[in-house]
Formats: structure tokens, C-alpha cells, sequence
């Protein structure tokens, strides 16, 4: 008995140490791992910026091109966006702009003359003329033209989630299906902007000449560049945010069914109807800008919610409109922009690239609509917006959900938290935060 007991707590030692080395083994990988992983925080970083810090407005560069003749014209887009002293770039034009001397720099970005003439291939030759200008601290070039209006903070908040020491070129295709179809799939429009990483800017940079002779026969600029990145292996990452508005008319379906996804851009306003009935162009921008500062992240987010007693459905687009269906519709119809607006180009079919509702005359369909009015100042970290009715709807009640007109509702109130959005918090609990009038 005895032999076999002492084998027995052999075993049982051996066993022991091995379980000991064994777990001594994963603790010391597990520091080695920790020690020498690529947490972005433990590597040295090799560029200007420091990955620790997050991504704020000091590390975009943007590079807006302009045209001298019609900058009198355009210069409200980019004043709109653009913070003196604060935003970095570049507006860069086909030729010195004589006329708009002294250059007002306490308002407008500095420009630069454009070293290519051939408009064909300067948004591509602009992005590495910004590279040579502006290095220090840059994680991302950010190219426009001068009618794209940027909605910075969400930019920022944006282009944050991604590692900017990588190759990146993120953008958004245009609305219309053909447009997509002759300049690529695979382009970000340079209307609504696009941006493209410190070090794919880089690489850029050093064989860009060869690469604009090889394609300068290309759809345009925005196709030059996107296949100079292809030729570098990188592909463009859509972002939803960015808003080429390949878009005619009255945008106000788009805009009042925007998609879960931070605003970026606008563009193309001039050609569009103002935004707002009430307003121009010009004074519908600032009046959006308005709702912008309250709340950048919640603009233009849809929340849906539902009034039982009445069998309403609200469509809100914060800092935008606000819609009362007198029938119930589900989110997923919601989300479908009423298609008040037309394509780019006549005829195509189909022309969008989403899907949309056609708009009805039947009293259960259509919306009593309601437009931003104004906002009460931000107190307790909430805010109250006013949305007004613009015109009385000229229709029946719908008799199918119950025959509850909502024609005598003029103004809705809508009480929102400040902040993030994290996706579930969202959809604000509609009856204790709207108020009707
Ligand atoms: C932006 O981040 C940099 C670090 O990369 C930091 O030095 C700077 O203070 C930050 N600026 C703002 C406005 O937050
Ligand atoms: C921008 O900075 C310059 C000097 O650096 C100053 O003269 C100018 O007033 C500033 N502009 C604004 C709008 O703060
Ligand atoms: C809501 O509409 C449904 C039919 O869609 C109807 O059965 C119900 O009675 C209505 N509710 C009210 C409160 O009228
Ligand atoms: C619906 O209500 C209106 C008055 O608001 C009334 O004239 C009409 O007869 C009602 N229709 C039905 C089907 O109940």
C-alpha cells in the first residue's frame, strides 16, 4: 500500500505544480501581452498627434474649393460653418481674387491659389496642397466645395471612431442612383465632403503627379483622387451624415426623415428650395445653424412616438419639422422620406438610392406638417423647440383610426435632453415631452 500511497502524492505534487506553472505561464503572457500590445496608448506614436487624446476640431484640416467669380455668392455657406481662428484650412481658388481684396480673414478661411488650372483634377491637387501647408497635430483632411455646409461638432464626434493612423477615406455616395452610376460607387461626393486620413494624405503626397497623368481623363476630381486611393488599396467608408443633396425642389421629406446617423453636411442648398417656407436660403440656413448649437448631435434625428387615445403618430426631426399622421405608422415606414423633392436628373428610374413614401392626399397618409420656430434657452441640461403649422392640410379626418382631426393644432413643443445620443435613448417618451397648442 505504501508505494502506490506515495505515487499517489507524487501525483498530487506534480499535479500541483503543474497547475502552479501552468497559471504563472498565462499571468506572465497576459502581462507580456499588456506590455506589448498595440493598446494605442502604449505605442509610441510616430505621428504628430498623440492617440490618447480623442479626436477634437484642431486635427481637421479642410480644403474647400472655390471659384474668385462666384465666392460672393457662396461665401454664406462657408461662414456658416466656419470658426474663425479655430477651424484649420484652406479655401483654395482658381485664381487670385483681386476683387475680394483685403481678404477679410476675421470671418472667412485663408486662401490659396490653386496650382493646378484643370478644375478637373484640383480637388485632388488641393487635398495635397493642404498636406504641404498644414501638417502639425493634423489627423484628417476633410476636402469640400464652397456651397457644403459642415455641421463641425458631429464631424469631429464622427471621424473620432476611426483609428486616423490608419488609411482611411470616408464619405457618401449621392442620392441619385445615376449619378452614382457615372462617378463610381465607390466615390465620396465632394460636395457633400469627404475625409481622408493623415497618412493615406501621405502616401498621397508622394506620387500624386503620376497618379492625376494616369486618370486626368476621369468623371471628375472626386474620381482622380478616388482612384489614386484605390491604387493605395483602400476603399471608401460611408458614412450616412455626409449629404451630397443630388436633390431638386422641396427637400423637406429628406430632411424630415434623416437617418439615425449625426448630420455632417448639406449641400447643393441653392438649388434646392429654402429649406423652410417661410425663410430664403439664406436666413433657413442660420435658422437650422440655430437648432445646430443647442444640440448638434440630436439635429435632424428621427423620433417617432404614438398618441393612443387619438391613434396620432408623431414624426419629429429635431431642429427641423415635426409631423402628426392621424393613423398609427411603424418606425420603418417613418424612415422612408416623403418623396417631395426630385431627382438630380429627370427620368432615371429608379432614381434614389433609398426608399421613399409618395405623397398622398389621403386623410389617413398625409402629415399636418410643422416646421422649426424657435427654442427657449438650454437650462438643465434640456431644451424646448417649437415647431409651427405652415398651412392648414385641407383634408377630412381619417375615419378608419377613430375620425380625430389634429386641424386644430398649431404649434407642438418638444422637450429634449442635451447630449449624445446612444442610440435606445433616442427616441424621446413622447407625451410627457411633447406639448401641443
Ligand atoms: C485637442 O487635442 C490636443 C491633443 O492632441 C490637445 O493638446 C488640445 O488641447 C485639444 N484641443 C481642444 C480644443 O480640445
Ligand atoms: C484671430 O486671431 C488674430 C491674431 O492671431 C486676431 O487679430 C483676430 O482678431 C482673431 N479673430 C477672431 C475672430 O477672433
Ligand atoms: C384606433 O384605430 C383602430 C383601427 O385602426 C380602432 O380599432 C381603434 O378603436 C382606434 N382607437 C381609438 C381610440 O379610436
Ligand atoms: C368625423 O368627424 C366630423 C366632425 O369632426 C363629422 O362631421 C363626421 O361625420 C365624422 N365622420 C365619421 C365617419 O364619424
Amino acid at each position: 500500500m505504501a508505494p502506490s500511497n506515495s505515487t499517489a502524492i507524487h501525483q498530487k505534487l506534480r499535479c500541483r505544480f503543474y497547475k502552479l506553472f501552468v497559471l504563472s505561464a498565462l499571468l506572465l503572457y497576459i502581462i507580456i501581452y499588456i506590455v506589448t500590445s498595440n493598446h494605442p496608448c502604449c505605442q509610441s506614436s510616430t505621428l504628430f498627434t498623440d492617440p490618447c487624446f480623442p479626436t477634437n476640431i484642431t486635427h481637421l484640416v479642410f480644403g474647400i474649393s472655390a471659384s474668385s467669380n462666384t465666392w460672393n455668392d457662396k461665401k454664406h455657406y462657408v461662414e456658416s460653418w466656419w470658426r474663425p481662428n479655430i477651424t484649420r484650412g484652406f479655401l483654395f481658388l482658381d485664381r487670385p481674387p483681386t476683387e475680394h481684396l483685403p481678404w477679410p480673414s476675421a470671418v472667412d478661411p485663408p486662401f490659396k491659389v490653386s496650382e493646378g488650372h484643370d478644375n478637373g483634377v484640383r480637388m485632388a491637387r488641393a487635398v495635397v496642397e493642404a498636406f504641404r501647408a498644414e501638417k502639425r497635430g493634423v489627423r484628417w483632411y476633410v476636402m469640400a466645395e464652397d456651397d457644403t455646409v459642415f455641421f463641425v461638432n458631429n464631424l469631429v464626434e464622427v471621424l473620432g471612431k476611426y483609428d486616423h493612423r490608419k488609411y482611411y477615406y470616408v464619405g457618401m455616395n449621392s442620392e441619385c442612383i445615376v449619378a452614382n452610376w457615372e462617378g463610381g460607387f465607390g466615390m465620396g461626393f465632394g460636395g457633400g465632403g469627404y475625409a481622408l486620413s493623415y497618412p493615406l494624405v501621405e502616401a498621397l503626397a508622394e506620387n500624386l503627379d503620376l497618379c492625376i497623368r494616369r486618370y486626368e481623363y476621369g468623371y471628375g476630381s472626386g474620381h482622380v483622387l478616388q482612384s489614386c486611393v484605390a491604387d493605395l488599396g483602400v476603399s471608401l467608408t460611408l458614412e450616412k451624415g455626409f449629404h451630397q443633396i443630388d436633390l431638386r425642389g422641396d427637400i423637406s421629406g429628406f430632411l424630415s426623415s434623416h437617418p439615425q446617423s449625426p448630420i455632417l453636411s448639406l449641400h447643393h442648398l441653392d438649388t434646392a428650395n429654402p429649406i423652410f417656407p417661410s425663410l430664403n436660403r439664406h436666413d433657413s440656413l442660420n435658422h437650422l445653424m440655430k437648432a445646430a448649437q443647442a444640440d448638434e448631435p440630436r439635429l435632424l434625428q428621427q423620433t417617432n412616438c404614438y398618441h393612443k387615445p387619438t391613434n396620432w403618430t408623431f414624426s419629429i426631426s429635431w431642429g427641423y419639422s415635426a409631423h402628426i399622421y392621424e393613423s398609427i405608422f411603424p418606425p420603418s415606414i417613418l424612415q422612408r422620406p416623403i418623396e417631395t423633392f426630385l431627382p438630380w436628373k429627370k427620368g432615371a428610374m429608379p432614381p434614389f438610392v433609398f426608399n421613399t413614401r409618395l405623397p398622398s392626399k389621403h386623410p389617413c397618409e398625409a402629415p399636418h406638417v410643422f416646421f422649426f420656430d424657435s427654442m427657449e434657452e438650454p437650462i438643465g441640461g434640456r431644451v424646448i423647440t417649437r415647431y409651427v403649422r405652415r398651412w392648414q392640410r385641407q383634408l377630412p379626418a381619417c375615419s378608419e383610426s377613430g375620425n380625430y382631426s389634429a386641424d386644430h393644432i398649431s404649434k407642438i413643443h418638444v422637450v429634449s435632453p442635451i447630449g449624445k445620443l446612444d442610440g435606445v435613448s433616442n427616441s424621446l417618451s413622447c407625451f410627457t415631452n411633447v406639448v401641443l397648442g
